[in-house]
């Protein structure tokens, strides 16, 4: 049984996160999609509320599970007896800050990562562009499933999305 790890913030999930995913579940027998939690990271929705939108942007992958980690990835997949990370990749910049960490984590533990070239449909989304572009009232909806966007929409109403400055959150 082949288990991967898909970690990330998914601040909130995109369509090019659910792309890499969905690939991931067909070339393992079960993805365990990780919302990574970084205390010192400012985020706009909780860990819960990002694993919420994950399971039900994933509900249709039997073999897809969502939870979230903290800590060390590697000891992580570890823990999860899974042997390998699936990382999705958009473009050069990815790719340089992807391989550190991909030699790094099979440096101290022999974890293997595999990179997923984004589809060209999705190369050029981002959360963090999701997050400024709604909170500057642009139109996200092409880049994120229906429920994601209800809930990004009521979250910077809550907040006031011109003085909230969503895009100046990571990831
Ligand atoms: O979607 P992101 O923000 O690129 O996800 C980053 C994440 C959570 C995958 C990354 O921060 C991570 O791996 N955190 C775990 C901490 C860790 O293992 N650090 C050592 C990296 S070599």
């Amino acid at each position: 049984m082949r288990r991967a790890v898909c970690p990330g913030s998914f601040d909130p999930v995109t369509w090019g996160h659910l792309d890499v995913i969905g690939r991931a579940a067909q070339l393992f027998d079960e993805v365990v999609v990780a919302v990574g939690i970084n205390p010192a990271k400012q985020h706009l929705f909780s860990p819960e509320e990002r694993i919420e939108m994950l399971r039900e942007a994933c509900a249709a992958h039997p073999q897809v599970t969502v939870t979230s980690f903290s800590g060390l990835l590697t000891a992580f997949c570890q823990a999860q007896s899974a042997s390998t990370i699936v990382k999705g990749v958009r473009g050069t910049d990815d790719v340089g800050y992807e391989l550190q960490m991909a030699q790094m984590n099979h440096a101290q533990s022999g974890v293997e990562t595999v990179f997923l070239p984004a589809s060209a449909a999705h190369g050029f989304v981002a959360s963090s562009l999701v997050r400024e572009i709604a909170g500057l009232g642009g139109d996200v909806s092409a880049f994120v499933p229906a429920p994601v966007l209800a809930r990004l929409s009521a979250r910077l109403a809550e907040r006031g999305a011109q003085h909230a400055a969503p895009g100046d959150l990571p990831g």
